[in-house]
């Protein structure tokens, strides 16, 4: 892998969602590509992020499953989390995943890279001593955990997700600092493991970027899972005792636990890459482009995490594949931030796409929306499954559906359809014409619209 740098169409520094989406649409539309990554093609996501955790996730739901087995009928007793069988479970979903990630890359087109890249002119990236020159770049070099001032990191009892992903035991009990999504995935995976956890929130509720009555139903099912919460105290510090950790919340209230994950969000990985020094903006790290991920500087584009706004490796993909066809002069529609859809893996699960309440009242005045909620409890696939819950409408008065809002178990499988609402700017009268099987889920979406269209089926109001 050690070539000798070179010219492209496209040199692409980062190879996670956003680079490696946009080298494979680059190389489909025949551009040359110089692919170039320090660690693994891959990325957060596939390595550190959505895939090891969804894996963890899976594993948390047949632990409850066979707890409550009993509900069913079905006698099973659950001896123990046996965390190395976990582990290679979720490592084998990872390294089928990469294997066939480097297939996919094995083409003329793409040029893969290893080594760590600077952007040393407008047009080139140097990799060890060797330059990349493009005609174009692409900036994707994706975000890290963040900590606090004063919080440090050791990997051992205070954790960053990478280290809570690969941790050997489960912990007697955790302190979830942060309660967004990375916090509430792993207070969900390691209640269902077996440990005691906390977590503490800084603002007034869970999931603070979503729907605020999807965060009352995800701290119900929380609480009932007893999940211990603290929300609305933002945290001091966090001391170490003989056997873990002591965190400290304004007004005096500690809580001890073996571990402390912190979930305080993730920053942009542009420091000291040469990125200021060529020109281009950045806000507290962020690269700031326009609506065409532009940076304003050369033939320089950005995509990913570092562009503010969702950190989503699905937001990552469209991106890549965006900022390619731009390059090839395919003139794509520019992306809908709104538009992308939204999914929280926890136990129970969220999904949305669109605006939430709030927004929507704001954007567009609080007598112009009116919203429709679908409780789970007249779905019969939710009966089957045990899950409550339920699916939010928000619409413009005879306009179109600007949210969908979803809790309960499964609900993220929904969201394909719900995203396909929103941005075809559907009316409920339009989806209330179209037929959801039964009994599946996906039912209490179209039941919902049904409702919302003025024709309700099996809604009790
Ligand atoms: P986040 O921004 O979702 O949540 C961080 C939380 O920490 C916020 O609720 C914030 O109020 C809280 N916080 C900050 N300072 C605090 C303090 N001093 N005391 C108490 N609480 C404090 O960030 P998170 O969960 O770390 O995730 C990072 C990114 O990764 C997110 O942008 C997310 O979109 C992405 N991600 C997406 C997943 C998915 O789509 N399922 C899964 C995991 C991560």
């Amino acid at each position: 892998m050690s070539q000798p740098g070179g010219t492209f169409d496209i040199v692409i520094l980062g190879a996670g969602s956003g680079g490696y989406a946009a080298a494979l649409r680059a190389a489909e539309l025949n551009l040359s590509v110089a692919l170039i990554d320090k660690a693994e093609l891959g990325g957060t996501c596939l390595h550190r992020g959505c895939i090891p955790t969804k894996a963890l996730l899976h594993a948390a739901e047949l632990a409850d499953q066979t707890r409550e087995s009993e509900q069913f009928g079905i006698k099973a007793d659950l001896i123990g989390i046996d965390m190395a069988g976990v582990n290679a479970y979720k490592d084998g979903v990872v390294g089928r995943l990469y294997k066939g990630l480097q297939g996919l890359m094995k083409q003329p087109n793409i040029t893969l890279v290893q080594g760590a890249g600077k952007l040393v002119g407008p047009d080139t990236v140097e990799v060890e001593g060797r330059k990349y020159t493009g005609r174009n770049v692409i900036l994707a070099t994706g975000s890290y955990s963040r900590s606090l001032p004063g919080l440090e990191i050791d990997g051992k009892r205070v954790l960053a997700s990478e280290h809570a992903l690969k941790l050997d035991r489960v912990p007697s009990s955790a302190i979830v600092l942060g309660g967004g999504v990375i916090g509430v995935e792993f207070a969900s995976v390691w209640k269902s493991f077996g440990a005691d956890v906390t977590i503490l929130e800084a603002l007034p509720r869970l999931v603070a970027a979503e729907d605020e009555e999807i965060s009352k139903a995800v701290e119900r099912a929380f609480r009932k899972r007893k999940i211990n919460l603290k929300v609305g105290k933002p945290f001091e510090k966090v001391e170490h005792t003989e056997n873990g950790v002591k965190a400290y919340l304004a007004g005096g209230e500690t809580v001890e636990a073996e571990i402390l994950l912190v979930a305080v969000g993730r920053g942009p990985t542009t420091k000291d890459l040469g990125y200021e020094q060529q020109g281009v903006t950045l806000d507290r790290g962020f690269v700031i482009t326009n609506e065409r991920l532009h940076t304003g500087v050369g033939n320089i584009y950005a995509v990913g995490d570092i562009v503010p706004g969702l950190q989503l490796a699905h937001r990552g993909f469209q991106q890549g594949i965006f900022v390619a066809e731009e390059i090839a002069g395919k003139n794509p529609a520019v992306i809908d931030e709104n538009g992308i859809p939204r999914v929280t893996y926890s136990d129970p699960e969220v999904a949305s796409v669109g605006l939430t309440e709030t927004r929507a009242k704001e954007q567009y005045g609080a007598d112009k929306i009116s919203t429709y909620n679908y409780n789970l409890g007249g779905n019969g696939k939710s009966q089957i499954l045990k899950t409550q819950g339920f699916v939010k409408l928000v619409r413009v008065n005879d306009g179109p559906v600007v949210g969908v809002h979803m809790v309960g178990a499964r609900m993220g499988e929904l969201v394909g359809e719900a995203q396909l609402i929103y941005n075809w700017e559907a009316f409920p009268e339009e989806v209330a014409q179209l037929v959801h099987a039964h009994p599946t889920q996906n039912e209490a979406l179209g039941e919902a619209f049904l409702a919302l269209a003025g024709k309700p089926l099996h809604a009790h109001s």
